[in-house]
């Protein structure tokens, strides 16, 4: 008898707090733009980089817009990246008027991500994104961006602390009914599973776990770091092993659905996750590499034909 992560087929639809989503593979956040520069692709096989994929997850938007930090904003290393984008993004309301309505017609599943410079400017913002979406069949909910870790405002490291996790996860909690709400954590803390509680005590539907872990890497041509802000998010196949360990500290320690994150490029580092009890697999950095990459993981572990 095979166990059910195993025999899971990942492009089903399986439910979520209040909603359904149509699938357990989901590409990260800012490994994949807004979701919408992509329709054009197609593989050799004639797929577009879309099928069978459960949700993107838009790159984080920040009430004003942002231009991000200086170049340059991303290292590749041996196993992985080092990034330091920066939040750079559009902005509330332009994603409100222009993203949101293309994904919604051109029918992109998606969890719109969210940073706030203070826990209780999330309520508002869910708020709005809410009122305008309320008839949407293709927005599936929302994943706070709890721990970015290089931002140099107020939103820096917040998501550090429970309490403030908390307070992050009410605040949209209220604003947020009938969609999913996700809270995505840090790994860059001693007890990733006491931020899980408090996201799960204030109502989160599920955490995302990880986010980058901190990093540097050093030019020998100057002896300097390679990014202006010395300090990056490390990503990719190094930090598998990362991420796994943070998702089981949540998973035994939390008790609330887990959506793993943090190094997956094949279908097996996908189902290391669903075997440590996730609920679904965001792709990141291998998505940046190869756009059919998610596509290819659901793909390959859907079950019959599709
Ligand atoms: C270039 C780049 C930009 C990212 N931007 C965001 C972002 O805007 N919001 C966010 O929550 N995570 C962001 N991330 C983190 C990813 O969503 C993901 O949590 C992390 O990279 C680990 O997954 P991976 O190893 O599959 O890339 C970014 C990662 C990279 C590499």
């Amino acid at each position: 008898m095979l166990p059910d992560w195993w025999q899971l087929d990942v492009t089903e639809p399986f439910t979520l707090g209040p909603r359904r989503l149509p699938g357990r593979i989901w590409t990260a956040s800012g490994c994949f733009g807004y979701g919408l520069h992509a329709h054009d692709f197609r593989s050799p096989g004639g797929e577009g980089p879309y099928a069978g994929i459960g949700a993107v997850v838009t790159k984080t938007v920040t009430p004003a817009p942002r231009a991000g930090n200086p170049m340059p904003r991303l290292v590749e290393t041996a196993c992985g990246a080092l990034n330091s984008i920066g939040l750079e993004n559009v902005g509330f309301d332009a994603f409100l008027a222009d993203v949101l309505p293309a994904l919604e017609v051109r029918g992109v599943p998606n969890i719109v991500s969210l940073a706030a410079t203070t826990p209780e400017a999330f309520g508002p913002m869910v708020a709005r994104l809410h009122e305008q979406a309320r008839g949407y069949a293709h927005w599936h909910g929302v994943e706070l961006n709890l721990s970015c870790p290089n931002v140099a405002e107020g939103g820096h490291d917040f998501g550090s602390s429970a309490a403030t996790v908390a307070r992050c996860v009410a605040s949209a909690r209220a604003a947020l009914p009938d969609r999913a709400l996700l809270a995505k954590l840090t790994p860059n803390v001693a007890d990733i599973a006491q931020l899980a509680v408090a996201a799960r005590e204030e109502g989160a539907d599920a955490v995302s776990a990880i986010n980058t872990v901190v990093g540097l890497d050093v030019d020998l041509r100057t002896g300097r770091p390679f990014l202006p802000r010395r300090f990056g998010g490390y990503s990719g196949a190094a930090i598998l092993p990362i991420a796994l360990a943070k998702v089981d500290q949540v998973v035994r320690g939390a008790a609330v659905p887990v959506v793993g994150v943090g190094g997956v490029a094949t279908a097996a580092d996908a189902l290391k996750f669903f075997a440590l009890g996730a609920v679904a697999v965001q792709v990141g950095t291998a998505q940046m590499r190869d756009p059919f990459a998610a596509a290819g993981i659901a793909r390959a572990l859907a079950r019959g034909p599709r």
